[in-house]
């Protein structure tokens, strides 16, 4: 293994993922980030979010000197020969992506490259709608200096599970134009060499787009038969969507019995995608095909299904409690294993309840204190859930969880519990509990 020098722009959950993971594998890497809040904690070894193993990671790479963080992007830059684009690309309100971090950093790369001998590669891992790479960020660096080659590298780990599907990947989407870039992959990614899916730079930004949409064009579709089920006597989505997960051509046999691949996970019915990626890059690819005269009615719908989750939900909870008032929601981030709040369900959740004039309190195991947000400013934070839950009338499930299956109601008070990511087995919690669930008329 030959050690490369890396420098990664933008430390957040992609880019200190990818630093993590690369100095681990050996290479030597300078992350860096504008936050100087950001580069304290890590620089303690903590990770400004929560994701497993991360910290660890970070521990032991900055005590073998193969890991540093910085704010200082010309140190970074010209101390090594590969830098990984990172930033953020926020949504604008007219569902483009926001490019001004891209755009940014490029011109400030652009002019440190400028005195630069050696040549860089420059690696576009931020999600960017196809043609920014070549367009954008190539073209702004060019003005300084023709002594660079680019390529785009789209991230495909998941929060919660980031580690490891970085070391453990099914594909490392590669888009760029010369042998002598792809050399470089392989020396930098020399562990999955098998992985590696070389393609055109746009292709490459593309496929990031294309697989975000499919992955929430399953969960759009799982929600749809949940709202059938909804109208219809006697149903139940979460059988019927089991029964869809055993066709072999979704989950292969093998020595007679069905392997079920994580695809399944998005083949259910629940509140609706969320988080930082799913929402905003479907949107961003319905502007950019509206802008290329394209159109797209499956994406178009797939959004609005997601759009009138939250309400279809509400609404429902609404008619389930009547005139009860007092409500615990369960889980505030936009699903289990982070403890990132970006565009979650459960959020919307909230926001769509409180109009409805329920006392909530909210627990979330990630969340011991109150965060920011004025969206809390009417409802408590509870830290014992076993007690707090004697003095309401329903417990709303907003995000997956098992706290649920602990806890012991001692009394003849039947409480409502309304599971909204079909993730409660009614089988291992308390029988005081009436249990409703997605994707069906009646409690369970
Ligand atoms: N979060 C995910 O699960 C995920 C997965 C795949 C792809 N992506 C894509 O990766 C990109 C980054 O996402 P993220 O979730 O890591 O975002 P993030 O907001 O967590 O991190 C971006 C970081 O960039 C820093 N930054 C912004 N401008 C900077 C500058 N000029 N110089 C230095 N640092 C700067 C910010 O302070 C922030 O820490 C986005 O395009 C996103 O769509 C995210």
């Amino acid at each position: 293994m030959k050690k490369i020098k890396i420098s990664i722009i933008g430390s957040g959950y992609v880019g200190l993922v990818t630093g993590a993971c690369l100095s681990e594998m050996g290479h030597e890497v300078i992350c860096l980030d504008s936050n100087n809040k950001k580069i304290n904690s890590i620089r303690k070894y903590k990770a400004p979010f929560f994701e497993p193993s991360l910290n660890d990671l970070i521990k032991k790479n900055i005590i073998k000197k193969q890991f540093y963080i910085t704010s200082d992007i010309s140190f970074a830059v010209k101390n090594t020969q590969i830098t990984f684009i990172c930033v953020g690309t926020p949504s604008l309100k007219n569902g483009s992506i926001d490019l001004s971090q891209i755009l940014e950093v490029s011109e400030q790369i652009g002019s440190l490259l400028k005195y630069k001998r050696e040549k860089q590669l420059l690696i576009v891992k931020s999600t960017v709608i196809p043609g920014t790479t070549e367009k954008y960020v190539e073209k702004i660096i060019q003005k300084y200096t023709k002594n660079f080659s680019i390529a785009s590298n789209p991230e495909f780990l998941r929060q919660g599970s980031a580690v490891k599907d970085f070391m453990q990947p099914d594909r490392i989407v590669i888009g760029c134009k010369e042998n002598e870039t792809k050399k470089i992959f392989r020396k930098l990614y020399y562990k999955f060499k098998e992985k590696l899916f070389y393609t055109t730079i746009i292709n490459s930004e593309l496929i990031k787009y294309t697989s975000n949409y499919f992955l929430a064009t399953m969960i759009s579709f799982s929600n749809e038969i949940a709202n059938i089920c909804e109208k219809v006597e006697n149903t139940d989505v979460t059988e019927i969507l089991n029964c869809i997960h055993l066709d072999k051509r979704i989950s292969p046999n093998f020595k007679n019995k069905n392997q079920f691949p994580e695809i399944t996970n998005y083949l259910k019915a629940g509140g609706g995608f969320g988080g930082s990626c799913l929402p905003k890059d479907t949107k961003a690819l319905k502007f950019f095909s509206k802008k290329n005269n394209v159109k797209v009615p499956l994406l178009d719908s797939v959004i609005a299904i997601n759009n009138d989750r939250t309400k279809i939900i509400a609404n429902k909870i609404k008619q389930v409690l009547k005139k009860k008032k007092r409500i615990i929601l369960v889980g505030i981030t936009f699903k289990k294993g982070t403890d990132d709040l970006r565009d979650s369900p459960s959020l919307k959740l909230l926001k769509e309840l409180l109009k409805y004039n329920f006392k909530i309190e909210i627990y979330d195991e990630m969340y011991k204190k109150k965060p920011k947000n004025d969206l809390f400013n009417n409802c408590n934070f509870i830290n014992n859930l076993q007690h707090s839950v004697k003095k309401t009338d329903c417990i709303v499930v907003a995000t997956e969880t098992k706290v649920i299956n602990n806890l012991n109601i001692n009394s003849s008070k039947k409480i409502i519990l309304f599971d909204t990511r079909n993730c409660i087995d009614k089988k291992v919690i308390s029988e005081n509990f009436i249990l409703y669930s997605i994707g069906r008329i009646n409690s369970i």
